[in-house]
């Protein structure tokens, strides 16, 4: 079935049950010019996340893991939110959408203008001291410091507010995506390789439920032959351009 049938029957079922949620990852912030993880251009190609992404390097090597911080939000401080944000934005607006549920740091969903934001990985526009638990905005100067921001308060280094793995994630964030899960219609699942656990079971827990599964991704993902129903293949800007069309 060709893609533009396809979106305009996904307007149609959206229409039809206005109860959807969102479920986004790096993709839809790719065209905001924000490399995903996975893939060719991808941040694990370039920084094995073996070495720099688990809470116990930050730990022992802040200053080796600083460096793929420094490269990967010398980006994302300055992007600026694309189509797919703004249209989910609206979407929340014109009270098509519930929520948001990301996996995403880069704030911009918020940027956006969307309200009911459920960050799974924390946000990285904010830095935390794992010692005195000091909160303070992540700000641009905070990239030239070397080799590494500290806390103000005790001097210890600071690293953004973001889950690293083999941390948890927040609680009362997953309670309240499992929550909007069990009870939406339309569960849309944007630019995700579904591949991150405890994250990625979302989905299937919301399919259990009843939800009809919306899939936006520029590839196939873990979902794509599982669990979605609709599977919007492209950019997530020009996917969400044209629902936009059949919704507004
Ligand atoms: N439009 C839509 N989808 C896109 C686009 C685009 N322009 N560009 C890439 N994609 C898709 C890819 O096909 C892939 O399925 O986005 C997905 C990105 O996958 P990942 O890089 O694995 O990102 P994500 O699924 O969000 O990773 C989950 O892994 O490393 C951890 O904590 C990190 O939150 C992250 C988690």
């Amino acid at each position: 079935m060709d893609l533009e049938k396809l979106i305009r029957e996904v307007a149609e079922e959206i229409n039809k049950n206005k109860e959807v949620v969102a479920f986004t990852g790096a993709g839809i912030s790719v065209e905001s010019g924000i490399p995903a993880f996975r893939g060719s251009q991808g941040l694990w190609e370039k920084y094995d996340p073996e070495e720099y992404a688990y809470i116990s390097v930050f730990l022992r090597n802040p200053a080796k893991v600083w460096k793929m911080l420094r490269d990967m939000f010398s980006i994302a401080l300055q992007a600026k939110p694309n189509t797919a944000h703004l249209v989910l934005a609206e979407m929340e607006k014109k009270g098509y959408l519930k929520a948001i549920i990301t996996q995403n740091v880069d704030g911009l969903h918020q940027e956006a203008g969307s309200q009911k934001v459920i960050e799974l990985h924390g946000n990285g526009r904010f830095l935390v001291c794992l010692s005195c638990h000091n909160r303070v905005p992540f700000l641009r100067e905070h990239l030239e410091i070397e080799p590494y921001p500290v806390c103000q308060t005790c001097q210890k280094a600071l690293k953004p507010d973001v889950v690293f793995f083999g941390e948890p994630l927040p609680e009362e964030a997953l309670n309240s995506a499992y929550a909007l899960a069990k009870s939406c219609k339309i569960f849309l699942i944007v630019g995700t390789s579904g591949v991150v656990y405890p994250a990625a079971q979302i989905p299937y827990y919301a399919k259990s439920k009843g939800a009809t599964i919306v899939e936006v991704n520029l590839w196939e993902s873990s979902y794509t032959y599982k669990l979605t129903d609709f599977f919007l293949k492209g950019k997530a800007g020009e996917i969400f351009d044209k629902l936009s069309k059949y919704l507004f």
